[in-house]
């Protein structure tokens, strides 16, 4: 079936199965490999993409699903001699270990933070559960997502 999708401003058609997960089209057809495929059952989070706005795992989102929404990868957001903000703040902190979940990290923090620019503590690490670090760098993670947001980067711990 052929599938149109409106990815980082950019309209694409492909020819894949519409129940195809919209990760394997991201990374198979269009060559974004950014998201990446950790558990493909929603429960880690790498895969992490913006749809109209919202965080999804792109790994339940049948490709057909995105057609007429607004797709948002990491890649949508710089490049590596052009960071954007958010891209930029992870690079300072060095919120990445092995990398592997960091494009769905910056894509769940891009989302909580277009959503709410100034987030509490609390809100952030709301914001940023559903996402997984088996490296362990949830602090720097926060650290980054608290600096482009231009908050404190050692806030008081919440409740
Ligand atoms: Fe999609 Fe883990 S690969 S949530």
């Amino acid at each position: 079936m052929s599938l149109t999708l409106t990815v980082n401003g950019a309209d694409h058609v492909v020819d894949a199965d519409p129940a195809t997960p919209l990760l394997y089209v991201l990374r198979d057809d269009l060559r974004l490999n950014g998201a990446k495929f950790g558990c493909g059952l929603g429960q880690c989070g790498a895969c992490t993409v913006i749809v109209d706005g919202q965080a999804v795992f792109s790994c339940l989102l049948p490709a057909v699903a995105a057609q007429g929404r607004k797709v948002l990868t990491v890649e949508g957001l710089g490049t590596a001699a052009a960071p954007g903000p958010l891209q930029k703040a992870f690079e300072t902190e060095q919120a990445a270990q092995c990398g592997y979940c960091i494009a769905g990290m910056i894509m769940r923090a891009k989302a909580l933070l277009d959503a709410k620019p100034r987030p509490g503590e609390a809100e952030i690490r709301a914001g940023m559960q559903p996402n997984l670090c088996r490296c362990g760098t949830h602090m720097r993670i926060l650290r980054a997502v608290r600096r482009a947001a231009g908050l404190p980067a050692n806030p008081a711990v919440p409740a």
